[in-house]
């Protein structure tokens, strides 16, 4: 065992965070980035600041992991959602049940509900998950600066968010539908029975191993005919063997 993984074990035992399952080289020079940036020389005295500091862990967390989200992220996808996979799910079923995974600051879910809102008369429920809290508690809040609502359509723009003081509260029968909780992907143990679910721009800095595990763990969690939707550059290598169907690009059935 190196100095890496010792380091690994040390945050995984006193900070809770396990970045085992992802690729090393991206983490270690990101790492290694913010010990220069803080002056800090030795792993052992990075756990030991992050333990007593509060701050500096989160700012560690902010490095390593890239919260950036959008509505409406790569629209056209969006538009296969609504046009081509959301009819087969309702047809098979009045009241979905919808996972998004890796949630970030809420835009995904939000983008998905106002969608369902304006086309769909069926029930949902939406849950919203990510493994950083600070990052929920936005969704939660689910208030945006005006750039951060630049990708809402203005038709949904003005039926599903209220214009608080020049700042965009997304209105209550949006936040009703969707529910917020911490969970980890790599720890965690998955819900079962989901019509869709949303992984996007999660996996991006976990090793091939680990996004396989998790491809077969979505793949158990969706009842027969659910749908994984995942992100712009995330096709699933492994797909077939695991059991999944193509319905679009990006858009994954399990038969
Ligand atoms: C780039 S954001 C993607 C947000 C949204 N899905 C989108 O596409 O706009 C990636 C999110 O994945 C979360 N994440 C990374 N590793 C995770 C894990 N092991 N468990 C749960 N969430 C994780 C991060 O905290 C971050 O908020």
């Amino acid at each position: 065992m190196d100095k890496y993984d010792i380091f690994l074990n040390d945050l995984n035992k006193h900070l809770d965070l396990d970045l085992h399952g992802y690729k090393r080289p991206q983490m270690e020079r990101r790492i290694n980035s913010l010990m220069r940036t803080l002056q800090i020389d030795t792993y052992d005295s990075f756990i030991k600041k992050m333990r007593e500091e509060q701050l500096i862990f989160n700012r560690f967390l902010d490095h390593l992991t890239i919260n950036v989200s959008e509505f409406f992220r790569n629209q056209s996808q969006w538009d296969i959602l609504k046009e081509k996979i959301l009819p087969v799910l309702f047809l098979n079923n009045k009241n979905i049940k919808i996972w998004s995974a890796g949630c970030s600051t809420g835009e995904e879910p939000y983008t998905l509900a106002m969608i369902l809102e304006q086309y769909y008369s069926g029930n949902y429920s939406i849950l919203a998950t990510d493994f950083d809290i600070r990052v929920l508690n936005k969704g939660i809040e689910g208030i945006y600066s005006p750039k951060d609502i630049s990708g809402i359509p203005e038709e949904y723009l003005k039926k599903y968010t209220l214009n608080q003081n020049g700042s965009f509260r997304v209105i209550d029968n949006i936040k009703r539908a969707i529910t917020f909780k911490k969970h980890n992907l790599l720890k965690d143990s998955f819900d079962t029975n989901f019509d869709l679910i949303l992984c996007r721009n999660v996996v991006i800095y976990f090793t091939e191993e680990t996004k396989n595990q998790l491809y077969r763990k979505f793949f158990n969690s969706l009842r027969t005919k659910g749908v994984l939707f995942t992100g712009s550059t995330e096709q699933i290598i492994q797909a077939r063997e695991i059991g999944f169907n193509s319905m679009a690009i990006f858009f994954y059935q399990k038969p």
